[in-house]
């Protein structure tokens, strides 16, 4: 069967996480994802946080699935050449480099442009234009400066950043929606164009429930399924919530059977309207179900904190596991808090190919995260990332290069 991107060439000037989960998901939906990479050194990924001596790391190998890694001195003169014929054959080129180092490299978009006009050009930057334009980003600056990090946490505590990498992963899929759909125009219009994820933006998209309500608490000076209701203080702005549900249903995370020993042994429990009832039988409470101070969301809110407790009363006597099945049976939302070992050990997202077992010529076996997005026509079959210049020749050959040309280029440096 093909693949839904079959026949779309992708340019990967792409390095450590924002743009190499972009083209890694491009890449598994069937396009030709060619890294360009610096001989010798590579993306900088390929040595950090390494677990095994002189072997790509997990961090390097789960971002780059399904890709050809060729090596370009993008600054020696031969090798722009060989990255402008990489420019004329591909569709799309997709950057996170520092702002300005593509204009440096002489690759600017009126030049891309001249050597090919249906080249998408799609960038992630840290901002998009205005004061912060110009500056490097990593991840959690781009929490912090995106609204998240100052609505994560405790009220008590200080501002957290979270462990879904929403700055880097949440960018780099915004990007690769942004780099379909002007595929799509192209298909229209015969342009390229340029399309821009910044990660300031993604991060603020993500948090859009927190801008929501800030302007709830502008208008009405409080919000009472905060914990900061209705004894606490509001403030100018949104404070962190805790583990409060971002939505119209109170939530919160409550202890489990072995919460003594075990740190994820915990549940997050959801008191939905509709069915208080059937919380009100399991936990025990049979009387709240008609009582007027708790029988209605509204009488409930103020009493949020009380109405926990007690429920954590009863998720105390049981695992989180057991606690789930009970609840489901009475259709009472809920998820257990599950630790990574749980979910790398979870059988059916095995099955389902959420997590996939790679291997890999010097790691051996490691275990990934496969493609989230499951098309029915266009299966996703993980491939494992490519060493360092394993397709450089490859490559080479399909832009025309004889095998004397490319020993020439190796020996100038270029490539
Ligand atoms: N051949 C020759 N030179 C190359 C090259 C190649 N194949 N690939 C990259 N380079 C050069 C670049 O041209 C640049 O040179 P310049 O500074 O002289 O213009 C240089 O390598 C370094 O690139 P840069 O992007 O500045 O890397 P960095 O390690 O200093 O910064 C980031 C890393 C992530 C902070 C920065 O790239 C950035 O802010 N990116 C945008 C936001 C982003 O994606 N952040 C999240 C990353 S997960």
């Amino acid at each position: 069967m093909g693949k839904a991107l079959d026949g779309v060439r992708i340019l990967d000037f792409t390095h450590v996480q924002s743009g190499p989960t972009c083209t890694q998901l491009l890449a598994w939906f069937g396009a030709d994802v060619i890294k360009v990479e610096r001989a010798g050194a590579g993306d900088i990924t390929r040595e950090q946080l390494r677990d095994i001596p002189d072997v790509d790391s997990l961090y390097f190998t789960m971002l780059n699935h399904n890709k050809r890694s060729v090596t370009i001195d993008t600054k020696h003169p031969e090798g722009k050449q060989v990255l402008e014929a990489l420019i004329q054959k591909c569709d799309v080129l997709v950057e996170n480099f520092a702002p300005g180092a593509l204009d440096r490299m002489g690759f600017t978009w009126e030049r891309i442009q001249e050597l090919n006009p249906r080249m998408i050009v799609a960038s992630v930057k840290g901002f998009g234009p205005g004061p912060y334009e110009d500056c490097k980003v990593y991840e959690n600056v781009a929490q912090c400066a995106g609204g998240a990090a100052s609505t994560t946490g405790f009220d008590d505590g200080p501002p957290v950043v979270t462990g879904a990498q929403i700055g880097d992963s949440g960018t780099g899929l915004h990007l690769a929606l942004g780099i379909v759909t002007a595929l799509y125009q192209r298909t229209q219009t015969g342009r390229g164009q340029r399309v821009l994820a910044a990660m300031q933006d993604g991060v603020l998209n993500l948090c859009r429930v927190k801008l929501r309500d800030q302007q709830r608490l502008e208008r009405t000076g409080v919000m009472k399924e905060y914990p900061q209701y209705p004894n606490g203080k509001f403030g100018e702005a949104v404070p962190r919530a805790g583990n409060a549900s971002g939505g119209g249903q109170p939530g919160w995370i409550l202890k489990c059977k072995g919460w003594e020993t075990d740190p994820n042994a915990y549940i997050y429990f959801i008191t939905q309207a509709p069915v208080w009832a059937k919380i009100c039988n399991v936990i025990g409470k049979e009387e709240w179900a008609t009582d007027p101070d708790y029988a209605t969301p509204v009488a409930r809110l103020p009493r949020l904190k009380e109405i926990f407790a007690e429920i954590e009363r009863w998720t105390m006597t049981k695992t989180k596991f057991e606690a789930m099945q009970i609840l489901n049976k009475y259709d009472i939302p809920c998820g257990p808090i599950l630790s990574m070992k749980e979910i790398a050990e979870e059988p059916s997202l095995r099955k389902t190919g959420t997590i996939v077992e790679v291997d890999h010529p010097t790691r051996g076996k490691y275990l990934t995260v496969g493609n989230p997005i499951k098309l029915s026509d266009s299966p996703t079959e993980v491939k494992r990332s490519p060493l360092l210049g394993e397709h450089t020749d490859e490559v080479m050959a399909e832009l025309g290069y004889s095998p004397e040309q490319i020993s020439a280029l190796r020996t100038a440096g270029a490539i």
